[in-house]
């Protein structure tokens, strides 16, 4: 039996729906991470860019897809296609830049050119060194399998028997694109920003659903008043002093309504409903593109109340500040974070300007919130490589089993307080990926049951 074949053996050991417990050695072990790279980024549709970063013929973008590096590139016709930044001949990258324009990539190695569609169009010396018996037709870059774009965003993967890109983001995937979408004739900024943490991809997935930590962790961002604060309210829990009294630290309300969705290859959106949103900042004015003509209709009944966080299985986050965060892991223990920051074509330059310094000052490499978060991912993920510390287990028994799942416009939808259910469906989706099972069995196996 092969190592990887053991592993696989060991998964439901691994990941515990019943428990609500996780191995801790799921966020370090290189063994999973190799099955992670071969069996979700190596088969699911992963997002590249969006139309708007490259708009005239021979615009290109570079993207990660696992640890492949595709260039997108917008071809002479309009369509876009995508191949691996590898060159045919001896595999060094055919162009080193991150964007840009070009008529055709030459490799710097030894001069091979290759056409904006990624075929062979050059060698040097051809005739003198080849004797012309090299079939320049047989070398081109590799391209992806499939790409397709929803509504501007651009999508690959590399498995052609894949379902189509509408049917693997399902309703709760569409949804989650179309909640910034509907923000207005939306463009990425130019200039996406990149930066590297020390912790496992899973961390940043999980953190992304978690309204428990948001008091705790962030509370000098609530202290300098850069995100509304929430009322102040104490629940049972919180520490008191030796002399009896509470610790000034502020709790969760027990009533923060949340809305769960959760999907079909492990989409997932999680956080508070619009109505709270809209209490804690005081006014609807922020949200108002939500109530444009025929977007509520668009969002439907249940995605016109949800305001967050929608996540794409496996790495793709959206903001409800009009953001988009890949998480890309580089190692068990490194992850190289972007933002891709949108902006309304049509708002003022005031406008524009005051939501990307809102952007820039939550998320990213400058963002409150991210080195916030980050610090504890890092501590996390360094706990998980301890000889003896590595054997807790991690906890995820929040709301477990507690919560009907209700059926509705093709979307499976819990309403509770603050809970664990979607990062529990994110591990149980990740887990029955590394089986490796065909579509129609992981589409099967992630289809939600009536509790989670
Ligand atoms: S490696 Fe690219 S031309 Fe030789
Ligand atoms: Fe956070």
């Amino acid at each position: 039996m092969s190592a990887a074949n053991s592993l696989v053996d060991q998964l439901d050991d691994l990941v515990s729906l019943e428990r609500g417990e996780i191995d801790r050695r799921i966020f370090s072990d290189e063994e999973i991470f190799d099955l992670e790279m071969k069996y979700i980024f190596g088969r699911a549709w992963l997002f590249l860019c969006h139309e708007t970063q490259i708009p005239k013929r021979g615009d290109f973008f570079e993207a990660p897809m696992g640890r492949d590096n595709v260039l997108v590139v917008r071809q002479k016709d309009g369509s876009i296609r995508a191949f691996l930044n590898t060159c045919s001949h001896r595999g060094n990258a055919v162009c080193r830049a991150e964007e840009g324009n070009v008529k055709n990539f030459m490799c710097t190695y030894h001069g091979w050119t290759f056409g904006l569609d990624g075929e062979l169009v050059g060698v040097p010396g051809k005739s003198i060194f080849y004797k012309d018996k090299l079939d320049l037709s047989k070398h081109p870059l590799r391209k992806v399998a499939q790409l397709e774009t929803y509504r501007g965003f651009v999508f690959a993967t590399f498995d052609e028997t894949a379902p189509s890109l509408e049917d693997f983001l399902g309703p709760t995937g569409r949804l989650s694109l179309d909640l910034l979408a509907e923000r207005g004739d939306m463009e990425v900024i130019p200039g996406i920003q990149k930066f590297v943490v020390n912790t496992n991809w899973k961390f940043t997935v999980d953190n992304v659903f978690d309204y428990y930590h948001p008091q705790i962790t962030h509370m000098s961002a609530f202290a300098v008043g850069a995100i509304p604060s929430p009322p102040d309210e104490f629940v049972e829990g919180g520490a008191l002093t030796d002399e009896g009294n509470r610790l000034e630290v502020p709790f969760l309300p027990t009533d923060l309504h949340n809305i769960v969705m959760i999907s079909e290859y492990g989409h997932a959106i999680s956080g508070p409903e619009q109505a709270v949103l809209e209490k804690d900042y005081g006014s609807q004015e922020p949200f108002a593109w939500r109530y444009t003509p025929g977007t509520q209709e668009k969002l439907g009944r249940y995605g016109s109340r949800v305001a967050g966080h929608p996540h794409i299985f496996p790495t793709t986050w959206l903001t409800a500040g009009g953001q988009l965060s890949l998480r890309i892991p580089r190692s068990p223990g490194v992850t190289e974070i972007w933002w891709y920051s949108f902006r309304d074509r049509n708002a003022s330059g005031e406008q524009q300007a005051a939501e990307l310094s809102g952007h820039i000052h939550y998320f990213g490499p400058a963002g409150l919130l991210e080195q916030e978060d980050g610090e504890n991912w890092a501590q996390s993920t360094l706990q998980t490589r301890g000889g003896v510390s590595r054997e807790v287990p991690q906890l995820l028994k929040m709301g477990l089993q507690t919560s009907k799942i209700i059926k509705e416009d093709g979307l499976a939808v819990i309403e509770a307080p603050i809970n664990e259910h979607a990062q529990l469906w994110t591990y149980h989706s990740w887990r029955e990926w590394l089986r490796n099972p065909t579509w129609e069995e992981l589409r099967a196996r992630t289809t939600p049951g009536d509790y989670i």
